[in-house]
């Protein structure tokens, strides 16, 4: 399956909201960004308010470990505050990320959520920091329907309740995977999809890297389909 250059790598990223809370974990938090990009992942998703830019820190600090060489094989993602996302605030928080990151440009960036600045206004900010080179590209979804535009998926563990889910654990013991992994099988199912589940734990990248290579058949979907049973109209996206 081709899938976008937008977003390098295997249809498995790294995300890291919760890293960077606890000083205590910064070793292991940047030693686990490290691993993903020795592994073989090449999105890592933050945003300035996890942990107050802290989240944006750590991976820096694994950025530079990694070495600014291998900077164009990444695809980095941030994401403005809602509250931030005035045409000039847009522009400050990104230059402030980029400082965090210790990296010269992001690749996407997002408005975190919707707030009360004029959509207009961040989407001005977001093309006066495209013209200066500082971001590569930002999204939006209708727009990116049209265009075939992939995707990027969060929580793609339900924050780590599908990994522990029972019955999806039993579906996927049959199939010799564990639940974690049919979760984001099932995510990337598709070629415009890739998932960013977060792990602080070097096992569970590993774990969640494989699950590139499984393929679900029809019978297992509609399995899941039994278990998780699609929307029957449209529904809002949850905010998480
Ligand atoms: N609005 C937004 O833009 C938005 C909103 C929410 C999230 N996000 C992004 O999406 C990323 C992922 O979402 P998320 O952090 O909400 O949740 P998630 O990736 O669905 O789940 C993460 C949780 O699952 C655990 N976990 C990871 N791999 C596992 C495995 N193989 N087996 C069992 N448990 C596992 C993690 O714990 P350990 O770390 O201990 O492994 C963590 O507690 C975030 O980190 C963030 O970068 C963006």
């Amino acid at each position: 399956m081709e899938r976008s250059s937008l977003f390098k790598g295997p249809p498995i990223g790294l995300g890291t909201w919760q890293m960077g809370e606890r000083a205590s974990a910064a070793a292991s938090e940047v030693s686990a960004i490290l691993h993903a990009l020795e592994r073989g992942i090449r999105l890592i998703d933050t945003a300035e308010m996890y942990a107050d830019g802290e989240s944006e820190r750590r991976v820096g600090e694994a950025l530079a470990a990694w070495g600014k060489a291998k900077r164009d094989e990444l695809t980095v993602v941030t994401k403005v505050l809602p509250h931030n996302a005035s045409r000039e605030g847009t522009v400050r928080a990104c230059e402030d990320s980029l400082k965090r990151l210790g990296i010269d440009y992001v690749d996407v960036y997002l408005l975190h959520w919707q707030g009360s600045h004029a959509f207009e206004q961040t989407l001005e900010g977001f093309v006066a920091l495209r013209e200066r080179g500082l971001i590569r590209h930002w999204d939006l979804l209708p727009a990116m329907q049209e265009q075939q535009m992939p995707l990027m998926a969060y929580t793609p563990l339900g924050s780590g309740t599908l990994a522990r889910d029972k019955r999806l654990a039993a579906l996927a013991s049959a199939l010799g995977i564990t639940a974690a992994q049919l979760a984001l099988a099932w995510v990337i199912r598709s070629a415009h999809v890739v998932a960013i589940p977060k792990s602080s734990q070097t096992a569970r990248i590993d774990e969640n890297l494989a699950a590139c290579d499984v393929v679900l058949g029809d019978e297992v979907l509609r399995q899941i389909d039994v278990l998780f049973p699609p929307p029957s109209r449209k529904v809002s996206l949850a905010m998480v």
